[in-house]
């Protein structure tokens, strides 16, 4: 074993950080033995250096995160600061200064990591981020290493631990959104602005990471369809339990029926509680792979917390340190396909609408008739009428998005039609 340390820089010193510094002090020896050289914390860019941090020796501690970076001798810097700036920079910087990079940074990678991927192979440097996507569940070097021999046709997860709660809460308790929300909040699973997940901006950053690694082929954030879950209604859930259905905000990564083109969205949808993401519950994320050769594979486990992120950063800090041994890089982006990534319009599923109409006879054929004209053949309907209004639930057969909304337009231009109550995809069968 080589005695000389590899030199590890730890910017951010927070959730995650703190239990990746601790991590690497209690684990040392191990690290060491799987690597084949020590690994020695150089130094911790913090932004309040006055804040407690146990068992970080203090002069291990600065606010200047660049001077770190470019101090040399670092050869692993690990980005856990978050967000688009400073990190963005300091990343750059990094791979200038000769080190390779492990980062958790989903909003960043999302966005920029085409350009950072480029950095980092100008500088045959690595640029890892298993931890960028559902936390300790192992997803980005199954796609990219495991599955490189394969062609992945389908990738449909929950890469959301806060939704997964509130909609688990929901569906088990008959709440409704806001006080599942508040339940959430309560208990430290959502944060006191929960925008960003209940928006599904970190459920469509994440998507747009996979799809791109699942289908060798860049995905840009714009590219992902995104709609939120807090149009969710407990009669949502009522109606979902009597298709033998829950919700689910899914992330939904496919190949077109085709082959020559992509998809890739984020939104709540319906799925038989016979699929296996259905039965994830709580804050857990769970990733549902479909490859031509392999079949379905399914990835499950804690999608965020200190020590379970630490954990996927810790293996990344692994592999890149031996990278680093070998004289060698791991894979760096991978888009030699580029495919066309479609919108929203040529995505092909199933819709379960509800309808509030007016209790008189015809109004059921004048509906069927506005689906026939559009091409979305019904599944089934079921009708249930009082005091002259009446609800109307239609679950189609598969037909584009673009079908379905034309549909929805044309039936909310009927008179009889009162109000489209929702619409709603069915995923997963
Ligand atoms: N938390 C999770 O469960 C989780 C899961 C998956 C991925 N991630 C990702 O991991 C990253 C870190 O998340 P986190 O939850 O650990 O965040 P956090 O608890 O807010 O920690 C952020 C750390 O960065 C430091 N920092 C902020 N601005 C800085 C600056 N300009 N220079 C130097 N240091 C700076 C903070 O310093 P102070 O300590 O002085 O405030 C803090 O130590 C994010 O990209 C996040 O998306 C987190």
């Amino acid at each position: 074993m080589r005695t000389r340390p590899l030199k590890v820089a730890l910017l951010g010193c927070g959730v995650v950080g703190s239990e990746v510094a601790r991590i690497m002090t209690t684990h040392a020896d191990d690290l060491a033995a799987r690597i084949g050289a020590p690994v020695e914390l150089a130094g911790v860019a913090v932004r309040r250096p006055s804040r407690v941090r146990e068992g970080i020796p203090a002069e291990l501690i600065t606010t200047d995160a660049t001077a770190l970076v470019k101090r040399g001798d670092i050869d692993v810097v690990v980005e856990v600061i978050g967000g688009i700036e400073p990190a963005r920079t300091l990343i750059t910087t990094a791979f200038e200064y000769g080190a390779s990079v492990v980062s958790a940074n989903k909003a960043l990678l999302a966005q920029d990591g085409a350009a950072l991927h480029a950095v980092a192979e100008d500088h045959d440097a690595d640029l890892y981020y298993e931890a960028a996507v559902a936390g300790a569940i192992p997803l980005i070097r199954p796609l990219r290493e495991s599955l490189a021999g394969d062609k992945v046709n389908r990738v449909l997860g929950i890469v959301n631990g806060t939704t997964n709660f509130i909609l688990d809460a929901m569906d088990s308790t008959g709440a409704g959104y806001q006080e599942a929300l508040d339940e959430a909040t309560a208990l430290g699973y959502a944060e006191a602005d929960p925008t960003a997940d209940v928006e599904g901006f970190d459920a469509a950053a994440k998507t747009a990471i996979l799809a791109g690694i699942a289908f060798h082929t860049r995905v840009r954030l714009d590219d992902v369809y995104r709609e939120g879950m807090t149009e969710v209604t407990a009669a949502d859930f009522a109606s979902a339990k009597q298709m033998g259905c829950t919700i689910k905000l899914l992330a939904i990564c496919e190949r077109a029926a085709d082959g020559a083109s992509v998809t890739a969205r984020v939104h709540p949808a319906m799925i038989p509680l016979s699929h296996p993401l259905a039965s994830v519950r709580g804050a857990y994320n769970a990733v549902f792979v479909e490859s031509d050769a392999a079949g379905q594979l399914m990835f499950y486990g804690p999608g965020a917390g200190g020590s379970p992120t630490a954990s996927a950063v810790l293996g990344d800090l692994v592999a890149v340190c031996r990278n680093r041994l070998n004289g060698a890089t791991g894979p760096g982006e991978s888009a030699y396909a580029a495919l066309p990534v479609s919108g929203m319009g040529d995505v092909v599923t199933r819709y379960h609408i509800s309808l509030d109409v007016a209790d008189k006879p015809g109004v059921l054929a004048q509906v069927a008739t506005v689906f026939a004209e559009h091409g979305v053949s019904i599944d089934t309907v079921r009708q249930q009428g009082k005091d002259g209004e009446a609800s109307l639930v239609v679950v189609t057969h598969r037909a584009s998005d673009a079908s379905l909304s034309g549909t929805v337009e044309a039936l909310r231009s009927l008179d009889t039609v009162r109000g489209v109550a929702s619409i709603m995809r069915v995923e997963g069968e």
